[in-house]
């Protein structure tokens, strides 16, 4: 039984009590479920299997090194975003070939142990960044590997924060000015212009302007196809979203038959950089009720021994998660508001939740939390960082243990 399911009234995770890890970890705890990746993957991979094509996880959504081990395994390669994530990639075993570097404001020592490392691809996000790249290989008397990319002015239709791919944006070099750009890069003695990118934006259900994007690249393909570069590769970047209230993920598929047209007569491999898509659903937030209060004229509050410390994503984009009991108890439902221990009002993980009767000390799950969940952690409150835990198999262990107070006051004098 794979996933997060019901087993005698009881919340399981590909098979294991989710209890009974809560118990012998303790709480907050992440919870992550290795078929649920396997399966994302697979179905993934086989929408594109008409294509030659690589996917290289979007270690920002989830880089805990486990989960990275558990991806490289299915074939995977890395999207790293930034030198401690390229680290991550390296130490979880990919290959500086199998990254792909991406992110806007990349320091020049990122940049430069990029170059030496020989990735697979910096991806590009301006003409300044290009000379600096290019000045960096000439001094290593090398060619750095790049792609550019492009921000086509298209509209994700997603949450304002984790739309990227507008004009407006930060993100990128507007498409009108990426074929002189890109002309100009052909000459540099210390690049290697091997592909070009796109990320439009995240949690996207719609699949059409994904497959606009890479209409989007394949123009500027023809058009600089003279101009001397060697492209290997087109990077759609990531983006597919997933069902939070329940109802269907992003479909594969349809992704698929959104932007294989527009590469098909390219002629160049495909890069994917999924992240939510493949980790969200993938994991949960277990924490236990610490306190419950209802008093005449203000809501009925169920208070959590976690929140926005553990996971951001409601307090930061309104992000709507399923929020269940553990182990729910028979009895009438109720309106809550499921909050966590911070001192913040907007520490609010659920408003409005329907539950049936909560009690102190019961368990309580944050669905679809495995992407953009531990990674936007931190220590607000001094707060020590969450465990987290891998269920294989049916088989379960601690990837990450709890930080301890000696962890919390390392740096400091
Ligand atoms: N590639 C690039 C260049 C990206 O910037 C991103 C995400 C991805 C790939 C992966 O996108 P995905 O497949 O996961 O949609 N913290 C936000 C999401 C920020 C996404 C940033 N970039 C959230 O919790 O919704």
């Amino acid at each position: 039984m794979s996933g997060f399911t019901f087993r005698d009234g009881q919340l399981t995770c590909d098979g294991a009590a989710v209890a009974a890890i809560a118990r012998e970890t303790g709480t907050p705890v992440y919870i992550y479920s290795a078929a649920l990746i396997r399966e994302a993957h697979a179905a993934l991979d086989a929408a594109f299997a008409g294509y030659r094509h690589t996917i290289h996880f979007a270690m920002k959504a989830n880089s805990t090194l486990a989960i990275l081990r558990l991806l490289r395994g299915l074939g995977t390669g890395a999207d790293a975003n930034s030198g401690g994530e390229i680290e991550a990639a390296l130490r979880a075993g990919f290959e500086p070939r199998q990254i792909v570097f991406t992110g806007v404001g990349k320091t020049r020592d990122e940049l430069d142990h990029a170059v030496a490392l020989g990735v697979k691809a910096i991806n590009i996000e301006s003409d300044s960044e290009a000379d600096r790249i290019d000045a960096l290989a000439r001094a290593r008397g090398v060619r750095a590997r790049v792609a550019l990319r492009v921000n086509p002015d298209i509209d994700a239709n997603t949450h304002a924060h984790i739309s990227t791919g507008q004009r407006f944006n930060k993100f990128g070099v507007p498409i009108e000015f990426a074929a002189p750009l890109l002309r100009r890069l052909a000459g540099k003695p210390g690049l290697d212009v091997v592909g070009l990118h796109v990320h439009l934006g995240s949690q996207m259900l719609d699949v059409e302007p994904l497959g606009s994007a890479a209409w989007a690249l394949a123009v500027l393909t023809r058009e600089v196809r003279d101009a001397g570069l060697r492209l290997e590769h087109l990077d759609l970047g990531g983006g597919l979203g997933i069902g939070y209230d329940g109802a269907a993920h992003g479909d594969p598929v349809a992704y698929a038959a959104a932007v294989l047209p527009a590469m098909r007569p390219t002629g160049l491999h495909l890069i994917l950089e999924p992240g939510r898509f493949l980790a969200a659903p993938a994991g949960i937030l277990v924490g236990r009720v610490a306190d419950t209060k209802a008093y005449p004229g203000s809501p009925r509050f169920v208070i959590l021994d976690t929140g926005m410390t553990e996971l951001i994503r409601p307090m930061l984009y309104e992000a709507y998660h399923r929020i269940v009991a553990v182990a729910p108890r028979e009895g009438p439902t109720e309106q809550y508001e499921i909050v966590g221990p911070l001192c913040e009002t907007s520490d609010t993980l659920g408003h409005n939740r329907e539950l049936g009767p909560v009690e102190v000390d019961d368990l309580v799950a944050v669905l679809d939390a495995g992407a953009y969940g531990f990674v936007m952690a931190s220590n607000y409150n001094r707060r020590r960082m969450p465990a987290e835990v891998l269920v294989d198999e049916g088989r379960w262990r601690v990837i990450r243990k709890r930080q301890s107070y000696g962890d919390l006051f390392r740096n400091e004098e």
